[in-house]
C-alpha cells in the first residue's frame, strides 16, 4: 500500500497539486451558481489578458472586453446547452467568480475544481494559479498566500476544443460538452490537514485493511486515528516527517456487495484535522475464468452509461442527474455500471455504491490516440493518477478500465498501455484492470480473440457487434470462440444496435428502418450466442440511453442521437429493454 503512496506523489497534476479527497467531508464554500463569461472563438482574450480584467484609469483609456454588464453561465454545466449560440462551440470560454472572503490566520484556503472540459487555465486576482489538462478529474490549487481579505476575483479560461494529442483525441462518439462542467469549492483546512488516504481491504483479505494516511502541512509528526464506530475499532498511529502514517486494522467486517451494499462510517482524526466518510470493505479477485467478488463468482450483469442526463439534453453533474441514470440501470437488473468512456462526476460513483451497483471506471484512452506524442504517455499517467486518487476508497469500482477499441497497430500503442497497465498496478492493487479491445476477427462464425493487451489484464474485456455492424454469419447458437487468455474470465463489454423508438417505417428485418423489432432480433440472438462463450463472466450491452453524437448525422432515425440505448432520451423502453431484463432476471435465479 505504502508503494501506492509512493505513485501518488510522483503523478501530482502538472501545475496544481494532487487534488485532496472526500471534498464532501471537508469545510467547503461552494463557489457553484452564476459566473460572468467571455466567449472567446477566435481566441484572443489571451492577448487581451482578459484575466487582469482591467478598468479604465485615465479619459483616453479602454479596454476591449469586460465580464461585468456581459452573459452569465450556470457553474457547474456545460456551457453548449446553455446558451444557442454555444450549442455546437469547442473553443474558449472565459469564466469569472468574484467572492469575498475573510482571512483566518491558523487556516489554508485551497481553490477545488471537480472537472473542467478540457484545458484549463486558472487566474487569481489578476495571477495565475496554474493549467490542467483533462475533461473528467478534479484539480486544485492552495491559494492561502494570494487570497486577499475582502473581495477576490477568479477566472477561468475553459477550452474544449479537440486536442491532436488530446485524452480523447479528435475524433469521439459522444458529445464534447465543453465549460466548468463540475462543481466548484473553496476549502478551508487547518496549517496541519489530512491531504490524503486509502482505507481498503488489502488484496486477497476479507478481514484486514492496509492502507495509510497522509498529513500535509507544518506539524507533519503527529497522532493520527482512524475510528470505525460501528466496528468499535480505534485505532491509533503516529505519522512520520514526511506526514505518513500507515494503517493496518483487522475486523469481521460486514462485506460490501450488489445484495448488501454495506458502508461504514470512518472518521480519520488529527489534533487539527478530522475527515468523515462511508467507506465499503468488499474483495475482487479473478480465479480460474471467474470473477470472485468476496471469494464467491458472481456474473457481471452490466450495462453501459454516458455522463448525459437525456431530459436535460447535457452533461450530467449533480446527485439527481446520478439517481436518474443509476435507478433506470437498477431498473434493468444491473449490478453493475460502466461509465463510458471517461471516470463521470463522483456522484455517480458515490451513489452507485450506495445503491449495490458495481462500477467499472474508465479512462478516455478512446479509439484513435495520437501514442506516438511524446507528451501522451504522461498525460495518460496524469489522468490516470487523478482517476485513482479520487476513487481509491470506493469499494464500489471493481474495474479500472484503461482503454477503449485503440488500434493495435498504431505505433507505440501497446508499449504505452502496457506501462499504463504497469503504472495502475503500482497505484492501486484493489481492483481488476481492463482494456476493451474490438480488433478481434470475425470469419466462419467464429470469433478469434487475442490481443497483446490481454496479457496484461485481469479479465478479456470484447466489444463486438454481431448483428449490427457485422452481419451474422451463422446460427449465433453455433458460433465457434478462440479466445486466447483463455484461463482469463470474459466480459462483453458493448453489443447492441440502433432503433428509433416507435419507428414504423419499412420492413422490420431490415437495419436501415430503424426498427425496434431490428433491435430486439440483435439481442435475442446476441444471448444466444452469450451461451456458447468460454469464461463468459459479465455482459453490458451498448446502452442504456440514447445520447448525444455528432458522429450520427441520420435527419430521421438519428437526429444527432446515438440510438443505440435500450432507453430512448425520453425514458421510452425499446422491445430489446424488456429482452435484456428478462435475460438479467433469469441470471438472477441462478
Ligand atoms: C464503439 C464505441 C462506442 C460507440 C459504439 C457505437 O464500440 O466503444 O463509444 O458509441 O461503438 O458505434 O455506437
Amino acid at each position: 500500500m505504502l508503494l501506492s503512496l509512493f505513485f501518488f506523489l510522483l503523478i501530482g497534476n502538472a501545475d496544481g497539486q494532487t487534488a485532496m479527497i472526500n471534498v464532501q467531508g471537508r469545510n467547503t464554500i461552494s463557489l457553484n451558481g452564476d459566473w460572468n463569461v467571455i466567449i472567446d472563438p477566435a481566441g484572443v482574450g489571451e492577448w487581451q489578458q482578459v484575466w487582469r480584467e482591467q478598468k479604465p484609469q485615465k479619459k483616453t483609456d479602454f479596454f476591449e472586453y469586460s465580464f461585468d454588464n456581459g452573459p452569465v453561465l450556470k457553474v457547474p454545466a456545460d456551457f453548449n446547452t446553455q446558451m444557442s449560440e454555444l450549442t455546437f462551440f469547442e473553443g474558449t470560454v472565459w469564466y469569472r467568480k468574484k467572492f469575498h472572503y475573510t482571512l483566518q490566520p491558523a487556516k489554508r484556503l485551497f481553490l477545488h475544481f471537480g472537472a473542467v472540459n478540457y484545458l484549463a487555465d486558472v487566474y487569481l486576482n489578476g495571477e495565475k494559479l496554474g493549467h490542467h489538462e483533462g475533461g473528467f478529474t478534479p484539480f486544485q490549487f492552495e491559494i492561502t498566500n494570494m487570497v486577499r481579505s475582502g473581495f477576490n476575483s477568479i477566472v477561468v479560461k475553459a477550452n474544449n476544443a479537440r486536442q491532436k494529442n488530446g485524452l480523447p483525441g479528435l475524433g469521439y462518439d459522444w458529445f464534447n460538452y465543453g465549460g466548468i462542467t463540475r462543481d466548484v469549492n473553496l476549502i478551508e483546512t487547518g496549517k496541519t490537514y489530512i491531504k490524503d488516504y486509502s482505507i481498503q481491504l488489502q488484496k486477497g483479505s476479507i478481514d484486514t485493511v492496509a492502507g495509510w494516511v497522509l498529513l500535509d502541512g507544518l506539524h507533519s509528526r503527529q497522532k493520527v486515528e482512524i475510528s470505525i464506530p460501528e466496528l468499535g475499532i480505534q485505532y491509533k498511529a503516529v505519522s512520520n516527517d514526511e506526514g505518513l502514517a500507515p494503517v493496518y486494522i483487522s475486523s469481521k467486517f460486514t462485506l460490501w456487495s450488489p445484495g448488501q451494499p454495506k458502508l461504514y462510517k470512518v472518521i480519520v482524526k488529527i489534533q487539527t484535522d478530522s475527515v468523515a466518510e462511508y467507506i465499503g470493505f468488499r474483495s475482487i479477485e479473478t480465479k480460474e475464468g471467474k470473477v470472485l467478488l468476496n471469494n464467491k463468482p458472481v456474473f457481471l450483469k452490466a450495462v453501459n452509461i454516458h455522463e448525459e442526463n437525456p431530459y436535460k439534453k447535457a452533461r450530467a453533474n449533480s446527485k439527481q442527474d446520478a439517481l436518474l441514470l443509476l435507478s433506470a440501470a437498477k431498473e434493468l437488473g444491473c449490478n453493475l455500471v460502466r461509465l463510458a468512456h471517461y471516470p463521470h462526476n463522483e456522484h455517480m460513483v458515490r451513489e452507485a455504491e450506495r445503491m449495490g451497483l458495481m462500477v467499472w471506471s474508465e479512462l478516455p484512452v478512446y479509439q484513435h490516440i495520437d501514442f506516438t506524442d511524446s507528451a501522451v504517455p504522461a498525460k495518460m499517467g496524469a489522468m490516470l493518477g487523478e482517476m485513482v486518487q479520487r476513487d481509491k476508497n470506493r469499494c464500489g469500482i471493481i474495474v479500472w478500465g484503461l482503454s477503449n477499441e485503440t488500434y493495435p497497430g498504431a505505433s507505440n500503442r501497446s508499449n504505452a498501455l502496457v506501462e499504463l497497465t504497469k503504472r495502475c498496478r503500482g497505484l492501486d492493487s484493489a481492483r481488476l484492470i481492463a482494456h476493451v479491445i474490438n480488433s478481434h476477427k470475425y470469419q466462419g462464425n467464429t470469433f478469434e480473440v487475442w490481443d497483446t493487451l490481454y496479457q496484461y489484464s485481469d479479465i478479456v474485456a470484447v466489444n463486438e457487434y454481431a448483428g449490427w455492424y457485422m452481419p451474422w454469419q451463422g446460427k449465433p447458437s453455433d458460433t465457434k470462440w478462440k479466445i486466447t487468455c483463455h484461463d482469463k474470465p470474459v466480459f462483453i463489454s458493448e453489443f447492441g444496435g440502433e432503433a428509433l423508438y416507435g419507428s414504423k417505417y419499412g420492413r422490420a428485418d431490415e437495419a436501415a428502418n430503424w426498427r425496434e423489432e431490428y433491435q430486439e432480433k440483435i439481442y435475442k440472438d446476441q444471448l444466444e450466442m452469450f451461451a456458447t462463450i468460454p469464461n463468459l463472466a459479465g455482459v453490458c450491452p451498448w446502452l442504456l440511453f440514447d445520447y448525444r453524437s455528432l458522429s450520427r448525422l441520420h435527419p430521421v432515425y438519428q437526429q444527432g442521437y446515438n440510438r443505440k440505448g435500450l432507453l430512448s432520451e425520453k425514458g421510452n423502453k425499446k422491445k430489446a429493454w424488456h429482452i435484456m431484463k428478462a435475460y438479467y432476471a433469469a441470471k438472477e435465479k441462478l
